[in-house]
């Protein structure tokens, strides 16, 4: 069967920004600067979206481009008889891995709409109401399922009639959305607070933790790591700009974390809570942030339908990795490939969801369950994919292949030999140096 193609570079910059603006940019993007300190945190995070993870993204496209495959099947075509397309294949299981625990958390926020919707009433608690969301043990499975069969409905429908009209629709709803909560939050008496927290650095509070932090955060924000842009690139047409496009997703990525930053943090600050709440941010302070300023029911029904919003156009792009492998590899039909792919993947979420009821005394390595799903994921999987996918464009594909391939077309934007000096040393010396910091923080420091 013919391959599908993005049927306009605009389809396929949404579609690709799509699966790059997800949580990571409003709930992760959040606590985790709220944690770090602000403007500090954003400064670092800043230099290494730009530093490793622009040029990562362009490789990830050219490899998936040049080879018109699904991750495993790009890393073998290119290293025939070698071990490379392990790459591939440990990217394919991060995207069952990182998709079961995200569909769980998407559930939540979805759940989270219609109580928005219906209103909350005055004195909420809602650090209660968060445990008892997250820890009945039969909603939560069903928020998930459902989450997930909205995936596997617009999956199995095809990439431009599924994925890329789903994006056109959702990207500028999810804009507008965004424009509103920021107009709403920096117009409230004290918002000026929240806006010096954002953009006013401190370096005193930045520790090695903060750096590692702001590098693992660079990749999942841009969704580096397990070939979902090899596979995104796979279906892009030859002529397409490599290097614009690229700047355009990192550009838009990293806008809409700044706006989440700026439709979240002077709220906060208005109403006197505090930034560092950790991963009940958008979950228990932002409810309680919203119910107490005027005009918050809508606000929060906005928030929580954002958040719903962008977790689908990301979650879609996992599950496409996936049922791309089965599709490429095995020749499934893509309906099958989706319905079945997307029942394991639905299966390996029940564990993170009954972490929180039934399985609540469990930890692993001193993580809860969706917490060490995300550890692996995002700490471990993510960094060595992106780290082993930098080494093989320049010591495998070798260089001068992979910058023909980003290079290809008219455009005036291109990479030059520093590419080599980046992604052949620098990017994966730095990653490492990052991961066995991370490693050693959280298995041998305790
Ligand atoms: N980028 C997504 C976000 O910010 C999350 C993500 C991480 C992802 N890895 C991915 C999405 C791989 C798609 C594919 O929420």
């Amino acid at each position: 069967m013919e391959r599908e193609q993005w049927s306009s570079r605009t389809g396929f910059i949404l579609a690709a920004a799509g699966s790059a603006i997800g949580l990571g940019n409003i709930w992760r993007f959040s606590y985790v600067a709220g944690d770090e300190g602000g403007a500090a945190f954003l400064v670092l995070y800043l230099i290494t979206v730009f530093l490793i993870g622009y040029p990562l993204l362009a490789t990830e496209i050219a490899l998936g481009r040049s080879t018109r495959k699904n991750p495993l099947g790009a890393f073998r075509d290119l290293a025939p008889d070698s071990p490379w397309w392990l790459v591939g294949a440990m990217g394919v299981l991060s995207g069952f891995v990182i998709m079961s625990f995200y569909s769980v958390i998407a559930g939540w926020s979805f759940s989270y709409v219609f109580r928005a919707l219906q209103g909350f009433s005055a004195g909420t608690d809602f650090t209660a109401l968060f445990v008892s969301a997250t820890s009945a043990p039969v909603a939560p499975v069903l928020w998930h399922a459902a989450f997930m069969a909205i995936n596997m409905l617009i999956i199995g429908t095809g990439v431009v009639k599924g994925i890329q009209k789903v994006s056109e629709l959702l990207m500028p709803l999810l804009f507008l959305l965004l424009a509103g909560l920021v107009i709403r939050s920096l117009t409230l008496p004290g918002a000026i607070e929240g806006v010096r927290f954002l953009f006013v650095p401190d370096f005193g509070a930045v520790t090695p933790g903060t750096l590692l932090r702001a590098v693992g955060h660079s990749f999942f924000t841009l969704s580096l790591g397990m070939g979902a842009l090899v596979t995104y690139g796979s279906y892009l047409d030859r002529e397409a700009r490599i290097p614009a496009s690229s700047a355009w997703i990192v550009g838009l990525d990293t806008l809409v974390a700044l706006l989440a930053g700026l439709a979240i943090f002077p709220a906060v600050f208005a109403l006197g809570f505090a930034p560092g709440e950790g991963v009940g941010l958008a979950f228990m302070t932002l409810p309680a942030v919203f119910s107490t300023m005027p005009g918050g029911h809508l606000a929060s029904v906005m928030f929580f339908l954002l958040l719903t919003i962008a977790a689908l156009t990301s979650s879609i792009s996992m599950l496409e990795v996936v049922v791309a492998w089965i599709t490429d590899e095995k020749g499934w039909p893509r309906r099958r490939a989706s319905l079945i792919m997307g029942g394991i993947i639905f299966l390996a979420g029940l564990p993170p969801v009954l972490g929180f009821s039934h399985w609540s005394h469990i930890t692993i390595a001193g993580l809860g369950i969706l917490d060490f799903y995300d550890f692996l994921a995002s700490d471990i999987m993510l960094p060595l994919g992106g780290l082993l996918t930098a080494l093989f464009s320049v010591h495998v594909w070798k260089h001068q292949n992979t910058l023909e391939e980003i290079n290809r077309g008219t455009g005036r934007l291109r990479f030059g030999s520093w590419y080599r000096i980046l992604a052949g040393y620098l990017i994966p010396a730095a990653v490492t140096v990052v991961m066995i910091y991370g490693v050693w923080n959280r298995f041998l420091a305790r």
